[in-house]
């Protein structure tokens, strides 16, 4: 068991442009029917002109607002994101900077562990709290920028957007597990631009996002039912006691295969990807401030996070008793 925290509020921000299925049908050889059958969505938001510290800001003034806290209350800032709007500095030093806290003495950091991202620094702000007051934990994405639009088996299952959460010192208590695979196969990966390549000035070919989907979803099904029973063996509880899953948002039939092989009514899986597509860091944390308007988490409630991505990471943390404050959409 970890040390105790309390959500103390969170928010997310949509990206500008909603674009459907049927938008993407003109773009690229795919149709509507295809992609909600193999995956559950069908639309997805993308930026027009905001990075992924705007869309950062703007889901932490929400959650800076439902905490009923002010800009420089927070002490710690992590932001999961694998794609900043620069290699430096941080996207976490810059969402400092467009909150206008510069002159307020701020540890900022990014973290990369692709669509676990949140995981990690929810995780790593639980262990931080006992020397931080008020810790702001972002994850943010704009996968436009990385994505391949002429590659369907792709382009179709990501969108931009972020989510953000303050917790501080309280009583919910947490349990968490974590891993990665120090995968080297290249089942998901972007390159970005490379030092090779720049070197050698080349222009770089692959540095899109590219996956190798059924390797992908036998791996997100096997480390997620890891993830959520090692969580629930570590707290002494049963499935039947959870109120709510909020899993990664990358495709339903990942997440139906889990309810099913966990023997679990698929409706205490929460979902949001049909409507936002696969965002990444971003997901948990959209998810989790509309699962909370909703009104389906209150401070009594046992919900886990649970998630998985490139790495390959995975993890899971288990919140007994969330006692947050009211969220805002
Ligand atoms: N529209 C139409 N046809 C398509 C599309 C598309 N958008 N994409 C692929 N196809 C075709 C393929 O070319 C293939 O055609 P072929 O049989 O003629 O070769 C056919 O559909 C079947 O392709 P599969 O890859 O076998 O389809 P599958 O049912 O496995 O679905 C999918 C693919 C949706 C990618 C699935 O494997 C999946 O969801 N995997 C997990 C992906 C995931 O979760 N990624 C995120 C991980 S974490 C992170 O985000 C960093």
């Amino acid at each position: 068991m970890n040390n105790q925290v309390k959500i103390l509020g969170c928010g997310l921000a949509k990206a500008q442009q909603k674009i459907t299925n049927f938008d993407l049908e003109k773009r690229v050889e795919t149709s509507d029917e295809w992609i909600v059958q193999r995956t559950g969505i069908s639309s997805r938001y993308i930026t027009i002109d905001e990075n992924t510290s705007d869309l950062a800001v703007r889901a932490s003034l929400q959650a800076i607002e439902s905490a009923h806290i002010q800009n420089k209350d927070i002490d710690v800032i992590l932001v999961a994101t694998m794609t900043p709007d620069c290699l430096t500095p941080s996207t976490a030093c810059l969402v400092q900077a467009k909150l206008g806290l510069n002159d307020v003495p701020i540890f900022a950091i990014d973290i990369n562990a692709a669509c676990s991202g949140f995981l990690y620094a929810f995780q790593l702000a639980s262990d931080l709290i006992n020397r931080y007051q008020k810790i702001l934990i972002i994850g943010s994405e704009t996968l436009s920028k990385m994505l391949n639009w002429d590659d369907r088996s792709t382009c179709v299952l990501f969108g931009d957007g972020a989510g953000a959460m303050i917790i501080g010192q309280g009583s919910s208590q947490l349990f968490h597990y974590a891993n990665s695979e120090g995968d080297l196969s290249g089942v998901l990966k972007a390159n970005g631009l490379t030092l090779t390549q720049n070197l050698q000035n080349q222009i770089p070919i692959d540095q899109f996002l590219t996956m190798q989907g059924n390797d992908v979803f036998r791996f997100a099904v096997r480390v997620l039912k890891e993830s959520i029973e090692n969580v629930l063996k570590q707290a002494h509880l049963t499935i039947d006691d959870i109120d709510l899953i909020i899993p990664h948002q990358a495709n339903y039939r990942i997440i139906n295969h889990v309810a099913k092989r966990m023997k679990v009514d698929i409706s205490k899986f929460y979902m949001n990807l049909q409507e936002f597509g696969n965002t990444s860091a971003a997901s948990i944390p959209i998810a989790y401030a509309q699962a909370h308007e909703a009104g389906l988490i209150d401070e009594h409630k046992r919900v886990i996070l649970v998630g998985f991505g490139s790495g390959l990471t995975y993890g899971a943390t288990l919140i007994d008793k969330v006692g947050g404050e009211e969220c805002v959409k």
